[in-house]
């Protein structure tokens, strides 16, 4: 029976570093409020656009994989930020990597995304459809971010991560998934006139930006990625006991503990690196998936369970059996353009475009 197994991973996260001490400086919060209440010491602020960070990643989990783009048939960016609607971000990122043989597309589940693109691939490829998948998570989130509202602009950040997703007939790979969205409570968490709700030619920043009922968004979370985990497990047959490790979203260290003890697992289980990043939406999943290969936190034969919630509100897991190579193939001579700007000089146009903060003013 063929599977689809991960056979390369890799992130790009930008250079430039926003900390809660700078933060301090921008708005009415302190370093103790944003640690205790979200776990986040600091975010990347990227200096290019989504593409660029995605084809950084694409390109260094190809060569994890030992692929080129050229290997490729199917390229997916899940992104909510993405460099534009039309074309896709995908149709930017395969000209970048010269993928020509892939079909591309955008998949946009918010914070839920990338485990959405995996369950579309590996049905793909379990269905014959595709044989090699590149699946990229990529945000630049701090584009719709008002660093006036204390509420949103302590969380997010930017970076990329990606996986190469390739059909297999070992007996690892995908165990089970689920997915779900509750579109009854989409105003939860939103940009409300990013897309046509807005008139045409109108400009109204308020509307712009990431809006959020912080609280509501919170339970939402805890309860998604539990249930969804618990579905996944039960379909693959796995208890608690077989699993190695739980890489979940990572928008706040306390949904992450809140969810951990909701499903009885062991702290010691549970990924987290939403400290050196916030949160990334749709590339938190890869991003962590790759410095948990890094750290030696999966070995062969590990059984992991990727879980996520976002936007719309949306939800969905994964139970994957690791295959027996867990270190990458190559690692390519590749990276981001650099940059002289400041963290500041690149905020600079949110501070225009959505109000200068008061400390700032
Ligand atoms: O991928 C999905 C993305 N979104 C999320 O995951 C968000 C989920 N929600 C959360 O993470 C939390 O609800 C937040 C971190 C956003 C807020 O934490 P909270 O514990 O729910 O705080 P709260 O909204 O209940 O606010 C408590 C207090 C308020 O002051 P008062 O009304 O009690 O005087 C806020 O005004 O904290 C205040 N506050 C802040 N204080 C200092 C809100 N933001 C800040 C801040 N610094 N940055």
């Amino acid at each position: 029976m063929i599977n689809a197994e991960i056979t390369g991973w890799g992130k790009c996260m930008p250079p430039n570093v926003l900390s809660n001490h700078d933060l301090e400086q921008i708005v009415d919060t302190t370093d103790e409020w944003i640690t205790t209440r979200t776990g986040i010491k600091e975010r990347r602020i990227s200096h290019v656009d989504t593409s660029e960070m995605a084809y950084v990643a694409g390109m260094r989990a190809l060569s994890a994989a030992g692929k080129t783009p050229e290997d490729i048939d199917l390229l997916i960016v899940a992104t909510c930020s993405g460099d534009s609607i039309i074309p896709s971000t995908a149709s930017i990122v395969q000209k970048k990597l010269g993928a020509s043989g892939a079909a591309a597309m955008d998949l946009n589940s918010a914070c839920s995304g990338f485990v959405y693109s995996m369950v579309v691939a590996s049905n793909m490829i379990k269905g014959g459809a595709n044989k090699t998948a590149l699946l990229i998570g990529a945000e630049k989130l701090h584009y719709v971010t008002d660093y006036t509202d204390r509420a949103t602009c302590i969380l997010f950040g930017d970076g990329a991560g990606a996986v190469v997703m390739e059909a297999t007939e070992e007996p690892h790979g995908v165990m089970a998934t689920d997915l779900g969205n509750d579109g009854t409570i989409y105003d939860l968490l939103q940009v409300p006139k990013d897309g046509t709700m807005g008139e045409p030619g109108q400009r109204d920043p308020q509307m712009q930006a990431i809006s959020m009922q912080g609280q509501g968004v919170f339970k939402q979370a805890v309860t998604g990625m539990a249930e969804s985990a618990t579905i996944s497990m039960g379909k693959a047959g796995v208890g608690l006991e077989d699993v190695d490790l739980l890489i979940p979203h990572q928008a706040n260290v306390r949904i992450i503990d809140a969810t951990a003890r909701r499903l009885g697992l062991d702290d010691s289980k549970v990924f987290v690196n939403i400290h050196s990043y916030g949160n990334t939406s749709g590339a938190t999943i890869p991003v962590a998936l790759t410095e948990a290969l890094e750290q030696g936190r999966i070995q062969p034969g590990s059984t992991v369970v990727f879980a996520a919630f976002g936007a719309g509100m949306s939800w969905g897991s994964m139970v994957y059996k690791w295959g027996s190579r867990v270190d990458p193939l190559a690692t390519p001579e590749i990276d981001l353009p650099p940059t002289d700007q400041t963290t500041m000089d690149i905020l600079s146009a949110n501070f225009d475009f959505f109000g200068m903060p008061e400390k700032l003013a």
